[in-house]
């Protein structure tokens, strides 16, 4: 049995469910939960050999919908689901958004209905600090205003109302949604890279493309208000991300209702200082140019991270060249 899963829950039999649970977060939280961790994930936007990498666990490659979702709740004894099944990239959300409403809204309304039916009332639900949209300023606390600024984002915060809503009138349901801010890095010892299917949008993977493939990085503006002109994130070891999830299954008892928790470092840095530190840390050279800025794309943008220190006891423990170091490890073979 999972030595960190024996510590939180016990000897009980009890099971998560992960939907979603092949994707670069999923496959974090499901190695730590070990044989506990059942998994529904479509392969949507996964490659992972999983049978190497997560022998342990019991997959089922299926969509996350009504009846596949029934079907496997009537087979495993889930006490708690994991909502990790999601398309994430902001770019395709805007040129085709119903495709990102389709999937996002609706698996996660048969997955309601699905436990619902089924008596199984916790969830952590994978939210995202796009919720805050552009307007607020660094750091971005939980009670601030939601503003989506694309469809993806829209998703997110209309998955968190319904989940709210739903509590509402289900009272014995609780859920935790955890808004993630930028996860980078891989386990050190096992290979579960950041590596979507089609293009990758996220900072690490495109770093890591460009010096593998030789290619130039473009960087969005190097002319907003910051030390360098190129914007500020808060990237956090998607280790460090996964843990929080392992604290959120254990504090979900002690919580009525919803709460939304962000996860991240707490501090931010700059496209450039991840790129610099990034060469350091792995001894490689990136090139990399200067386009014009994205549209929505907020100059800064960083957590407050005190509900996660207070509520979960959770905190982030990996740096910055750890991070670096994970992340091309994690791809270099
Ligand atoms: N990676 C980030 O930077 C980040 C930041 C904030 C929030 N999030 C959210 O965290 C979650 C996980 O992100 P990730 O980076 O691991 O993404 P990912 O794309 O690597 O993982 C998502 C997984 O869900 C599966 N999937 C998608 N739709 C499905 C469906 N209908 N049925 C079954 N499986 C389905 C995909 O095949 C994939 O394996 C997503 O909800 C994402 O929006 C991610």
């Amino acid at each position: 049995m999972n030595l960190l899963y024996l510590v939180y829950f016990g000897k009980s039999n009890m099971k998560v469910l992960l939907t979603g649970g092949l994707g670069y977060i999923g496959s974090h939280i499901s190695y730590l939960l070990g044989n506990r961790a059942v998994i529904i994930d479509n392969l949507s936007n996964s490659n992972l050999n999983y049978k190497k990498l997560l022998p342990f666990c019991k997959v089922y490659k299926k969509d996350a919908n009504f009846k596949n979702l029934n079907d496997l709740f009537s087979k495993e004894n889930i006490s708690h689901v994991i909502h990790l099944a999601a398309f994430k990239s902001v770019s395709e959300s805007l040129i085709n958004p119903t495709k990102y409403y389709k999937n996002n809204v609706s698996s996660t309304i048969e997955l309601l209905e699905s436990m619902k039916e089924n008596k199984i009332y916790n969830l952590i639900y994978s939210s995202s600090a796009t919720v805050y949209g552009n307007s607020h300023t660094s750091p971005l606390d939980e009670n601030l205003s939601l503003n989506a600024i694309n469809p993806y984002g829209s998703t997110k915060i209309i998955c968190e109302n319904l989940i709210k809503e739903f509590i509402q009138s289900n009272i014995n349901f609780k859920s935790i949604a955890l808004r993630y801010f930028n996860p980078i890095g891989s386990h050190p010892e096992i290979k579960l890279p950041d590596k979507p299917r089609g293009e990758a949008e996220n900072l690490m993977p495109k770093i890591i493309k460009c010096i593998l493939e030789k290619k130039i990085l473009k960087i969005y503006g190097n002319d907003y208000p910051t030390k360098d002109g190129t914007c500020i994130r808060d990237y956090m070891h998607v280790l460090d991300l996964a843990n929080a999830h392992i604290k959120s299954l254990k504090i979900i008892k002690k919580i009525k209702g919803f709460k939304a928790i962000n996860i991240g470092s707490g501090t931010g840095f700059t496209v450039l200082e991840i790129i610099r530190q990034f060469q350091r840390s792995n001894n490689v050279k990136l090139n990399y140019k200067y386009v014009k800025r994205r549209k929505g794309d907020p100059a800064i943008c960083f957590s407050k991270v005190d509900q996660a220190k207070k509520f979960l006891g959770w905190r982030p423990k990996y740096n910055l060249d750890q991070m670096c170091k994970d992340a091309w490890k994690s791809y270099n073979f």
